[in-house]
Order: C-alpha cells, then sequence, then structure tokens
C-alpha cells in the first residue's frame, strides 16, 4: 500500500511538474463544474468514476485533461490501464480525444482486483484523489514528502532495535541451540565439526569457543542418535539417567518421560544460555527429541563423571583437608559463576539461581573438583525488563535442603537476590555433608543427610518447616571440628550460609573467596 502510494504520487507529481508539449489542436469537453459546462483542451476530455465517501453514491466527473497536467503528453499515464488491489478504494477514468464533448456519454466502470483490462481506466488508491484540473501538485508533495518520512523514521526504529538487540545478546540466543536461526540444517555443514577423529571437547571446542552457548542443532541431533545407551546409572522425577558410549567416550544420558517434556525442554535451554559453559557446571553436550512413532524420547546429554555424584561418592569414601576444601571451593566457584550476571556487548550472561541444589545433584570429577548439574528448575534474571522468568512456584526443588523462607513461603519472589540466597542456605548444608567425611587422623564423620536425626526420610514440607523456621534447627557442628583450623573454618562458613535471615548470609562470590584463601593456607595446589 505505502509503495503502490509512493509510485502513484511520484507519477502524478511527475506530470504535474513536467513542461509538455501539446498535441497542436483544441478539443471542447462537456464539464460539470464549469461555468457553461464546458472546458476546452488541448488534449483530452475525461470522465472519471467515484464512490462518494458520505454518500456511497457512484458519481461522475466530467472534465479537460490538459497536457500540463498529463504524463507522456500524448498518452497520459493516467488514461491507461493499470492494476491495482482491491483494497483500494475504487476509482476509474476513461480519456477521449475523438471530438468535442466525446466524454459526455462516457461511463467508466469500477474495477475490483485484477478486472483493469479495459483501455483507458485506472484505479487509484484514494476515492478523495482528483485527477485533471483538480490535481494538487501540494497534494502530492505533501504524501511524497510524507511517505519518505515514514519510511527514514522505520529505518531510523530498525537500526536502533538492531543496535538494542546486540547489547542484549544473552537474551536472543537464550534459547540456544534448540532453536538458533544461525544453524546450518545442511548436514554437509556439519560434517567437519563430526570428523572421525574429533572427541567430543573437540568438537564443543571448535563451535563454541566465544560464547559457550551449545552446539549447533543438527551437530547435537547427530551425535545423540549415534550414542549406545550402556546401563542406567540413576532414576529421578524426570525419568532415568544412563551411561551412554559415542565412539567410545562415555556420556551421561538424562531419559526424560514424555510428560515431563517441559522439564526436559527447560533444562536444555539453560544448560545453553550464552557463557554458562563452565568447569564447574556439568558440560552440556546435546539435546534430542527423537518421535519413535509410539511416543517421543526426550533426551540430554552431558558429561559423564565416573564418580558419580557427591552423595555417592561422600557414601563411601572419605576426603582429606585438601580435598575437603578443592570441593568446597569448586561447587561455590560454580555457583558464584551461575549467580553472576556478566554484562557484554558482543555477549553476556544473565544472573541464574539453581533452586535444587544438593549432594545428589553435584558430580565429582576425577581430579577431586565438582560440577553442579540437574539445571532443570534454575531460573535466570532479565535485567532489561527486570523480571524473573519463570511463573514460578516458590515451593519447588528438595524439601530436605528448602530454606526457611522457602518452607514458610514469605520469600520475596520479585527480588532476584532471594532465590540466590536460598541457594546459599542449601550449599551451607552440602559443606556440612562434605566436612563430615574430612578424615584428619583417621578421624571423621559416618555419611549422613542433612537433618538426618531431625526428620524422617522423605520429609513433608510441614515437618521441614517445623524443624528449621519453628525450631531454628541447624545440622550439629562435631566437637572434633573446632580443634581443626580448616574443620573450624569450614564450620564458619556453613554457619554464614544458614542463617534463618537470609540478607544476612554470605554471597557464593564471597564464599568462593574465602575458600581461596583458606585453601591457598592449606597449600592446595590448582587441580590438574
Ligand atoms: N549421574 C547423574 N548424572 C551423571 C553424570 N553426568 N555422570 C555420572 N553419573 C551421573
Amino acid at each position: 500500500m505505502l509503495v503502490w502510494t509512493l509510485v502513484a504520487t511520484l507519477l502524478l507529481s511527475v506530470s504535474a511538474q513536467t513542461p509538455q508539449t501539446t498535441k497542436g489542436k483544441t478539443i471542447t469537453c462537456f464539464c460539470d463544474k464549469c461555468a457553461n459546462l464546458e472546458c476546452v483542451s488541448d488534449g483530452y476530455c475525461y470522465t472519471s468514476t467515484r464512490i462518494d465517501k458520505e454518500t456511497k453514491q457512484i458519481e461522475h466527473d466530467f472534465r479537460c485533461l490538459n497536457p500540463s497536467l498529463s504524463h507522456p503528453p500524448v498518452k497520459p499515464l493516467v488514461c491507461a490501464s493499470t492494476s491495482a488491489s482491491a483494497n483500494f478504494m475504487p476509482f476509474a477514468v476513461e480519456c477521449c480525444d475523438s471530438g468535442d464533448y466525446c466524454n459526455k456519454h462516457l461511463r467508466p466502470l469500477l474495477h475490483s482486483k485484477n478486472q483493469s483490462g479495459a483501455g483507458g481506466k485506472l484505479i487509484i488508491s484514494s476515492a478523495d484523489e482528483k485527477i485533471g484540473d483538480d490535481l494538487s501538485t501540494d497534494t502530492s508533495l505533501i504524501i511524497f514528502v510524507g511517505t519518505t518520512v515514514l519510511v527514514v523514521l522505520l529505518l531510523v526504529l530498525l537500526v536502533i532495535y538492531c543496535g538494542w538487540t546486540r547489547n542484549h545478546k544473552w537474551k536472543k540466543q537464550r534459547p540456544g541451540a534448540l532453536f538458533k536461526s544461525n544453524d546450518s540444517m545442511d548436514p554437509q555443514d556439519q560434517q567437519p565439526i563430526l570428523g572421525v577423529n574429533n572427541t567430543l571437547r573437540d568438537i564443543i571446542d571448535m563451535t563454541t569457543s566465544g560464547s559457550g552457548s551449545g552446539l549447533p542443532l543438527l551437530v547435537q541431533r547427530s551425535i545423540a542418535r549415534q550414542i549406545q545407551l550402556v546401563e542406567i546409572i540413576g532414576k529421578g522425577r524426570f525419568g532415568e539417567v544412563w551411561r551412554g558410549r559415542w565412539r567410545g567416550e562415555n556420556v551421561a544420558v538424562k531419559i526424560f518421560s514424555s510428560r515431563e517434556e517441559r522439564s526436559w525442554f527447560r533444562e536444555a535451554e539453560i544448560y545453553q544460555t550464552v557463557m554458562l559453559r563452565h568447569d564447574n557446571i556439568l558440560g552440556f553436550i546435546a539435546a534430542d527429541n527423537k518421535d519413535n512413532g509410539t511416543w517421543t524420547q526426550l533426551w540430554l546429554v552431558t558429561d559423564f563423571h565416573e564418580n558419580g555424584s557427591l552423595f555417592d561418592y561422600l557414601s563411601t569414601r572419605t576426603v582429606d583437608i585438601v580435598g575437603m576444601i578443592r570441593m568446597a571451593l569448586s561447587i561455590s566457584t560454580g555457583l558464584a559463576h551461575l549467580h553472576m550476571e556478566i554484562v557484554g556487548t558482543q555477549a553476556g550472561k544473565p544472573a541464574i539461581a539453581h533452586r535444587d541444589l544438593k549432594s545428589k545433584n553435584i558430580l565429582v570429577k576425577l581430579n577431586g573438583t565438582c560440577a553442579i548439574g540437574d539445571l532443570g528448575l534454575a531460573v535466570h534474571y532479565d535485567d532489561v525488563d527486570g523480571k524473573i522468568d519463570l511463573a514460578t512456584n516458590s515451593r519447588v526443588g528438595t524439601k530436605r535442603y528448602m530454606a526457611p523462607e522457602v518452607l514458610d513461603e514469605s520469600i520475596c519472589e520479585n527480588h532476584f537476590d532471594s532465590f540466590k540466597r536460598a541457594d546459599v542456605y542449601a550449599l551451607g548444608l552440602i559443606f556440612w555433608e562434605i566436612t563430615r567425611r574430612c578424615n584428619v587422623g583417621g578421624i571423621y564423620d559416618e555419611y549422613q543427610l542433612p537433618y538426618y536425626d531431625l526428620v524422617p526420610s522423605d520429609p513433608t514440607i510441614e515437618e521441614m518447616r517445623k524443624t528449621v523456621c519453628e525450631g531454628r534447627h541447624r545440622p550439629s557442628i562435631p566437637n572434633r571440628w573446632q580443634s581443626i583450623d580448616a574443620l573450624n573454618a569450614m564450620s564458619k562458613v556453613m554457619k554464614e550460609c544458614w542463617y534463618h535471615n537470609a540478607a544476612a548470609r554470605l554471597t557464593a562470590l564471597r564464599i568462593k573467596k574465602t575458600l581461596a584463601n583458606l585453601g591457598a593456607s592449606e597449600d592446595i595446589k590448582p587441580p590438574q
């Protein structure tokens, strides 16, 4: 519509301004508006048909068409036939130059879409527009200038919008490789990436070096579909976890049941947040949804860690002081990264809260450091509109690890820091689980879950609330910890993580720094 208006305006305004040559003879035309019902033209007579805007009746105008207002002068465009959209208000013109009053009996027909084959008829975009001697050069110019200004304005807005989205790239890329528009869907393009000698690490390094936001969709799908499932290694509320093999490498495959599609999608989405890749966050490899005809298989493929979860590890093994600090420092480093918002012009990362931190959701690597996994309940904070991205049900997660403000529902859900503080509370409980297993001189405590002595297994929210909120109980600190500096330091940190007053708790970043200092004093070497 805009383009058509522009073209029509240009034609008419050009015709109004171009010096014309006359045909050299004059003709008398019937003119309904003229004093003696006639006008003299050195070009054409015309009759136009239009629908009156007010009366909705068909009206005819009879006028002269002088070459000074027609272009080209010999066969004016306004008399030529053209097709136009039926969206336009119909307006038809028929010209003649066969003799005096030749237009008196002309009755141009109004056209609907694509009917404008008959000669001498034109549909113009608005019934308000007049041609011939009523045509106003000023009006044409105003429309022309107005249209141009509008187009320029739209371009400027487009440029501003592009600049804005560039500055908030993490947000746009958040859905990640599952839906990335720049993913090539051509399998040929994926071949060099999936070359026979490339390991998973090579592939990830090749494709995610800058943003750390995940592999392209087709690479993810190709990898997932080459995996052989070997053995089941865990079961959860979402489905099962399997050890799988991809070209001789172990991978962990979390298989979601069909009704957990939202959890699968959410976890894949969070893992593919730009710049999330980190040594202390479980490494994401691929997400795939495969329809086998009967149901949809939903896979989430991650790094495999043969030590299993921190819960598995601590249940059967002890750690020394260095191992304890290494584990605690790596978990707080991972959490600090998750919680941190990174602002950048090219890529940035939103602040993310985990909301289900516990020893079963942390993996132990071969070098004794840990990686935080199970991001399915995570939420992130949108710094642009100040919104937390989920319709949040505040009481999600594992009841045993719920912070007091989550248990009694006093948590301020509009304040993103509240979710981070609830994570820190859970981190304090995890430190307690680790520290109990710290073997100093052959002495250590048996493995126990937090509150093992105060609530039954699989406690209800009410049981937890009574213990944690009403009774203000916290896990007990064994006496032996007080006489060992590192254990004493750990007990101090965990107490500052599980304050009833969420605002008084340490931040993950503060914990990371404190433990790094403790590690330095214990002479911890960085893991190899
Ligand atoms: N159990 C759950 N996730 C796992 C993983 N990624 N590696 C090993 N064991 C796991």
